[in-house]
């Protein structure tokens, strides 16, 4: 069994993030990495003025879930680029780190933060970002990564009612999207399913058969590029448009631009292709391989802005299991 503290902004939505990942055993909140050698109320680490941090401990099993797993998920449930602050909550007691217990962990943490810093364009000094700066003076966004990496200097379990808070507490206060707890189950359970499993035509069915069952939406289908054109795939729903060219629909232009397009209200989107009159909102989710995209993960909802930046992170891992 190994440790590791992890602040996330307010540990309650982090904990129940945590205790449902599969292969870590125990959560626990508690005050990180403070300036006493005392274990400090709630009420004094609300103050802002005992330099500690929100944060949950973790007891997990190696051989079920590595540090880069676990941190990569960590990087699911914070903005990295806020400093000090996490959904609404702000204050440096809300800041993001990684406390490691043992020295070897530093290393596989640098590398997950420096390909991190990378993927996001941002500057990653290895250094204490967060710890002292002026809340707030970054809370719109910053140019380098405000994630903590430091030894675990101390930590003090939080008082009985913050544990398990969300359990004890439904409908509770949350800074996490909620649809992200979903999505993480479905993405480990879609990660079981699909395990040794080769082809991709199967492996694509599945995806949107899981897909459809968990979330319930209108329409879940893969396009697959064939030449210079999109080719319906696997899909769960009414019947589609079997070809859609590069650049053209929501689909076309996502290939085209290499990125996740999130379309709000599909009749805003100029040259949407209609293949259902029910379809409000549509996310439509590149997918590659060695680099090249080779399909793309199309979904529809009924509903206005059925679709976010929460799905477009979630889709995006899941896209990414049915292709590999
Ligand atoms: N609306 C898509 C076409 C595919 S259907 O949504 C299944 C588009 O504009 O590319």
């Amino acid at each position: 069994m190994k440790t590791i503290v992890l602040a996330c902004g307010c540990f309650w939505g982090a904990q129940h993030f945590f205790s449902r990942v599969d292969g870590v055993n125990k959560t626990e909140c508690g005050y990180a990495n403070g300036n006493s050698s005392e274990a400090p109320s709630y009420e004094q680490v609300y103050t802002d003025k005992t330099g500690f941090a929100e944060a949950v401990r973790l007891e997990y099993d190696p051989r079920r879930i590595s540090l880069e797993g676990l941190l990569e998920l960590f990087f699911c449930i914070i903005d990295p680029l806020s400093l000090n602050r996490q959904g609404e909550d702000v204050g440096t007691r809300y800041r993001t780190g990684v406390y490691y217990l043992d020295e070897a962990d530093r290393a596989v943490a640098e590398s997950v933060f420096a390909a991190k810093a990378k993927e996001l364009g941002v500057v990653w000094s290895g250094s204490a970002a967060a710890r002292g700066a002026a809340v707030g003076s970054a809370a719109s966004g910053s140019a380098a990564m405000a994630v903590e990496l430091e030894h675990l200097r101390n930590f003090f379990p939080a008082e009985e009612y913050h544990q398990d808070y969300l359990e004890k507490t439904p409908g509770g206060y949350c800074h996490i999207p909620l649809r992200t707890f979903t999505y993480l189950r479905l993405w480990q359970d879609m990660r079981l399913m699909l395990e040794g499993e080769t082809d991709m035509i199967a492996k694509m069915a599945n995806c949107c058969a899981l897909i459809q069952e968990r979330m319930g939406f209108f329409w879940t289908g893969f396009y697959i590029v064939r030449d210079r054109e999109l080719v319906l795939g696997p899909f769960q729903g009414p019947s589609a448009c079997f070809r859609i060219a590069y650049g053209r629909g929501v689909c076309g232009s996502a290939w085209e631009q290499g990125r996740t397009l999130v379309v709000p209200d599909v009749e805003q989107f100029p040259g949407h292709i209609a293949c259902s009159s029910l379809s409000r909102s549509e996310i439509v989710v590149p997918v590659r391989r060695g680099g090249e995209i080779f399909a793309v993960l199309d979904i529809d909802s009924t509903r206005l802005a059925e679709f976010d930046a929460t799905d477009a992170l979630w889709l995006g891992k899941i896209a990414a299991l049915a292709a590999n």
